[in-house]
């Protein structure tokens, strides 16, 4: 791992840097590059600016490692009340959710009935809910209450971490519940012992799980190809045509202000593009690993405290 994405990773898990730094205001204005304002407001307008151009959305506002029974009930709340949102605005927009957000730190079983109730929200108006990984030491957890959830419904999906060993052998574990799953490269900072180091590493066990996600995805469920890798994206959509598997059989997933110019791009060749947007007061460390993603990102930041 690169020394300058050890360093903005830790930084991300710091408490003392996670208060103090989101109130300099050059890195404020750093931050709207990805992410279009603090309000669920500014996340639906967005949505449905990129809605018009063909590429559909997920919400996630930003918070993790919640601590106290009242705010995971507040984060439910807050998403119960989103997908009401939706159906008044007509914004197609799937739900993001971390499982520490509602909970998991504190109590699972929390966790799982808040959970279920943005599960049964997101069901009344016909959505998708993806439940986030996190740090290594919460997928055992994750994985569980996916299952418990997906149990009960169709429209839910987990997020898979290419650069985790154990991720070919979690996804054969779930290949009997006919999942939907969002792969990613992996955003924290995570032991050699466990985690790919290599980028090469981590990209050949991506295209090697994306191979039995287009194998086994069947029909209803939803392969999210979650990189702005253009190597990988080429190399996956090569792979899904030798398979006769169509474009309906996988979805991009990228992030907004990364690679909009391959968003654009890929919805006009007719894939389905799903743009995620973050929201919310609390964006720091989710800030700090999007810097770590590219640590060329800081001199945008730097600029920002010059001008
Ligand atoms: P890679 O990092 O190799 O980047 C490929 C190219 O994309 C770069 O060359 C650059 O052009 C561009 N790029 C990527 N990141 C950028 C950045 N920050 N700024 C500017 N350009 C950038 N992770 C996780 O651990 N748990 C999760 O639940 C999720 N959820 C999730 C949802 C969605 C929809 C996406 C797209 C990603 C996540 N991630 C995540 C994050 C993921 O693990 C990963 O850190 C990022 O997607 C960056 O990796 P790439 O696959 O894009 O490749």
């Amino acid at each position: 791992m690169g020394l300058a994405r050890t360093a903005l990773l830790w930084i991300s898990e710091n408490r003392a840097l996670r208060r103090a730094l989101p109130n300099y205001r050059f890195i404020r204005r750093a931050v709207s590059r990805f992410m279009p304002g603090e309000e669920l407001d500014d996340a639906l307008e967005a949505a449905l600016g990129l809605q018009r151009g063909g590429i559909r959305t997920i919400l996630t506002r930003l918070g993790e490692n919640v601590l106290d029974r009242r705010t995971a009930r507040e984060v439910t709340d807050h998403y119960v009340e989103v997908t009401r949102r939706l159906r008044e605005r007509s914004v197609d927009s799937y739900l993001s959710v971390k499982l520490t957000q509602l909970g998991l730190d504190l109590d699972e079983a929390l966790c799982r009935e808040n959970l279920e109730r943005i599960c049964n929200a997101a069901e009344d108006v016909d959505t998708w809910v993806w439940i986030d990984m996190e740090q290594s030491t919460y997928v055992d957890r994750t994985l569980e209450v996916y299952k418990e959830m997906r149990s009960r419904h169709r429209k839910v999906g987990i997020c898979l971490q290419a650069y985790l060993r154990r991720t070919a052998r979690d996804l054969e574990g779930l290949l009997p519940l006919s999942p939907s799953i969002r792969l990613v490269k992996g955003a924290y900072k995570e032991p050699a012992s466990i985690a790919f180091a290599k980028r090469a590493e981590v990209d050949r066990n991506y295209l090697a799980l994306s191979t039995t996600l287009l194998e086994t995805t069947p029909q209803g469920a939803i392969f999210g190809v979650a990189t702005h890798d253009q190597a990988l994206i080429d190399r996956i959509i090569a792979e899904a045509n030798k398979r006769g598997a169509g474009k309906s059989r996988y979805e991009f997933q990228m992030l907004y202000g990364i690679r909009m110019d391959a968003q654009r791009r890929l919805a006009g060749e007719g894939y389905s593009v799903r743009c995620l947007i973050s929201y919310g007061s609390y964006w720091f460390p989710w800030y700090a690993r999007r810097l770590a993603e590219r640590p060329a990102n800081v001199w945008f930041v730097l600029k920002n405290l010059l001008s």
